[in-house]
């Protein structure tokens, strides 16, 4: 080798490639193995743009709001953003986002709420479901979780070494789980039972009845309730509905409130924790020992945000619309797909085969067909039965943008002609 000449590059191990946690993969961390689902997507995504350039993609796969936070609160946030008095650590949060998260709560559900000491913010739903486990799961303990669904609370309870008990959300229940199916060992050992409605992926909401089972399941079972309403206010077959308005409900568990979906304020990282005063505590002590608190500025115009209740009912009414024209596209294309009770995702079957065609074992495989041979993006589900979610915060100008769109979107799905 010449002396000005670099050594070749050579991959060695890092010393404390041994050293790294079970809970990550231990030694294997990092090599390569399974690809995950989300990884496929966006590898089949960048293939069919390589190889069909002239077919736009629509991508019906991206699971974010499409549009920026209102004007009046980015105004608020200009403002705050430039007063010394919100430069520093807000620890567990300010009394004029919890005032106004308690207001919301009232406004909206009739639950009136001590914004002192039974709400609490969050830096985003996502961080409150990772600390729950904390406050209650020993190893050997057991949190009840619903599949398909947000994974970050069981992932949690397996770094304490506890156990994930995974209730189906099968379409013949109507998408709510069977908590009767529960064995009485794991009941026994179940000390948090994490749902969430309106439900993501499937779209289902919760009734009064069923939020009346899980108070009264909870209580004989002597476990915490955490419901998960990060996309409460994206509710389209009835009002929205909280857990806390069930009688009970406020004895047995927590609520989790999110500005992420109905108010677009996804990358702001803001939410509120709800409900019984200890479980609020016991958050708030181990939050105290994660994170600092949200930017004030943040918290401030987050509060102002949820002051206009015209906000969620804007951007309701624009899934809803998106939606609606959704379905009406994939059921004249052969799909048996209904409007989704919430959310912005419809939840469908996936086909078996397509007709005088090919045939998929998977949701998995039919959604990488949608992609390499019609440009279409989904997001598979295969947990409790293949099943397609179409996301509707694809980005569109305008109604009339949104309309080409599903015009395009029916063009191409009506040549497949899906069997089930
Ligand atoms: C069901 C569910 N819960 C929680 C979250 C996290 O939301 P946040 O932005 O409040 O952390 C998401 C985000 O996609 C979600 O779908």
């Amino acid at each position: 080798m010449r002396a000005n000449q670099a050594p070749p590059f050579v991959m060695t191990e890092p010393y404390f490639q041994s050293l790294f946690a079970q809970r990550i993969g231990g030694a294997g961390y990092g090599k390569p193995g399974a690809i995950y689902k989300f990884e496929k997507i966006k590898r089949a995504k960048r293939k069919a743009l390589a190889e069909h350039p002239e077919r736009k993609l629509l991508d019906f796969g991206i699971g974010e709001n499409d549009e920026m936070a209102d004007p009046a609160v980015r105004r608020v946030m200009a403002e705050e953003i430039d007063k010394p008095e919100n430069r520093g650590y807000a620890d567990n949060g300010i009394p004029a986002f919890k005032e106004a998260a308690a207001r919301l709560m009232q406004r909206e559900f009739g639950v009136r709420l001590d914004p002192d000491t039974e709400i609490n913010h969050c830096i985003g739903t996502k961080t409150a479901l990772a600390m729950l486990p904390a406050v209650l799961i020993n190893p050997g303990e057991v949190t009840l979780t619903t599949v398909p669904g947000y994974p970050v609370a069981g992932t949690h309870t397996q770094y304490y070494g506890g156990q994930v008990h995974r209730l189906p959300l099968l379409a013949e229940n109507d998408f709510l789980p069977d908590l009767d199916s529960i064995p009485a060992d794991v009941r026994r050992r179940a000390k948090l039972l994490v749902i969430n409605y309106p439900n993501s992926p499937t779209g289902k909401t919760a009734t009064r009845e069923f939020y009346a089972r899980v108070v009264e399941f909870a209580r004989s079972n002597r476990l915490v309730v955490v419901q998960d309403a990060a996309h409460v206010m994206l509710s389209y077959d009835a009002p929205p509905l909280s857990f806390l308005q069930t009688p009970g409900a406020r004895e047995v568990g927590v609520e989790l409130h999110s500005l992420s979906k109905g108010w677009n304020m996804i990358g702001w990282r803001i939410g509120w924790v709800c409900g019984h005063e200890r479980l609020v505590r016991a958050l708030a002590d181990v939050k105290d020992n994660c994170d600092s608190g949200q930017f004030i500025a943040i918290q401030k115009a987050a509060a102002a945000a949820l002051d206009d209740p015209e906000i969620p009912r804007r951007t309701r009414e624009k899934y809803r619309r998106r939606l609606e024209k959704l379905v009406a596209v994939l059921r004249r294309c052969g799909f048996d797909c209904r409007m989704p009770g919430g959310t912005y995702f419809l939840y469908t079957r996936s086909p078996r085969a397509v007709a005088g065609g090919a045939s998929f074992a998977t949701a998995e495989e039919f959604s990488q067909y949608l992609i390499a041979e019609h440009s279409i993006c989904t997001v598979p589900w295969d947990d409790a039965g293949p099943f397609l979610r179409f996301s509707v915060t694809y980005e569109a100008a305008d109604q009339a943008a949104e309309d080409e769109l599903m015009a395009e979107t029916q063009r191409r799905l009506r040549q497949i002609g899906p069997l089930f």
